[in-house]
């Protein structure tokens, strides 16, 4: 088969679309025939700092069509459309096949393409946990959301619109108008405005992107209100998980989030996505062929929206 491997040698950007051996599945594993990837952070994160997949082909978000089921597989036969995130389970998405377990995968949503149902996992799972699970979301909540147009965060303005929360977003105006267009009531460019020196305050902050010091989003909370953060570059991360049980004294928490892989949670936004109540945002595509640009790209930190790889 085809597929984008990792190889250091032959190529300066790593990523070489060549030959390799197509993968065989065992008794508890699906074969799939891969449609489309869509890249995440975790992939290019693993790439810079020497992670590389077993098998030296990396995207985790993928949809594709059911090839052939291992004996032991009840919940999906040949032919199912389906949608997963395998960044648990050793990626390989970039590829013409790749075999998955189960539990990493869902039937995709007839209403989305293939291209969309790859876009959905593991930014819309992101989003999900973080307001969900970590925020604990309620109806008429003041959310908002620092970088509110790339992959997760155009998934966490839809989601807090469904949640009845009042979103406002943060980005670049160049992104300004399609985050009103997917539910964002206001959105500050922050090449203009520092919400940390403006008066409102929020329930909810989403630290998607952006570096402002964890002492100012803690300001910019209200009382009982939550942070959560989740990107950015690393040396916010790594603050914010050193500190930031400190700075949780009081009424206000700052915490932070390790999204997880969880098929009942992919269930949860696939049939808000077949119900059109989520819509997957698709900035750009690229060909398997230029896989190491696609990373450059969304390396930069400014997509707006999901980067997808369609697979011939
Ligand atoms: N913790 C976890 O479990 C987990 C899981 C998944 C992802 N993540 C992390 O989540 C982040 C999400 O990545 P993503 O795919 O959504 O894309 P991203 O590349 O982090 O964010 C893109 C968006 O951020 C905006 N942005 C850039 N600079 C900004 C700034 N200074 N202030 C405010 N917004 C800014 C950009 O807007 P403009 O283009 O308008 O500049 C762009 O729309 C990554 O850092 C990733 O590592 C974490």
């Amino acid at each position: 088969m085809k597929a984008v491997v990792y190889n250091k040698k032959n190529n300066p950007e790593k990523l070489v679309f060549c030959d390799t051996d197509q993968p065989v599945p065992n008794d508890n594993e699906v074969l799939i025939k891969v449609h489309a990837v869509s890249l995440n952070a975790a992939d290019y994160r693993s790439l810079n700092m020497g992670l590389i997949p077993k098998r030296k082909i990396f995207g985790a978000d993928i949809a594709g069509r059911i090839e052939s089921v291992g004996i032991n597989i009840s919940s999906f036969k040949p032919g199912d459309e389906v949608i997963g995130d395998l960044s648990n389970y050793g990626f390989g998405g970039l590829a013409e096949y790749v075999t998955a377990l189960e539990k990493a995968l869902v039937i995709k949503p007839d209403m989305v393409s293939f291209e969309e149902g790859a876009a959905l996992p593991m930014a819309s799972m992101t989003a999900l946990q973080a307001l969900r699970n970590k925020a604990r979301i309620q109806k008429g909540d003041k959310v908002l959301i620092v970088g509110c147009s790339g992959g997760v965060g155009t998934f966490a303005i839809q989601l807090a619109r469904y949640f009845e929360a009042h979103v406002t977003g943060v980005c670049s105006l160049k992104n300004v108008q399609q985050s009103i267009s997917i539910g964002a009531y206001h959105v500050i460019d922050y090449k203009v405005d520092d919400f940390t020196e403006m008066k409102e305050r929020y329930k909810i902050i989403l630290g998607i992107n952006g570096n402002y010091p964890l002492l100012e989003y803690r300001k910019t909370l209200a009382p009982g209100g939550t942070y959560v953060m989740f990107g950015g570059s690393l040396s916010q991360i790594f603050k914010s998980l050193a500190l930031g049980w400190i700075l949780s004294s009081g009424s206000k928490k700052m915490t932070s989030l390790a999204a997880k892989t969880n098929k009942t949670d992919l269930e949860f936004l696939a049939s808000h996505a077949q119900k059109g109540i989520i819509k997957p945002v698709i900035d750009r595509r690229y060909t398997p062929e230029q896989a190491a640009e696609a990373m450059r790209y969304i390396e930069q930190g400014h997509s707006a929206g999901k980067v997808v790889i369609s697979i011939p």
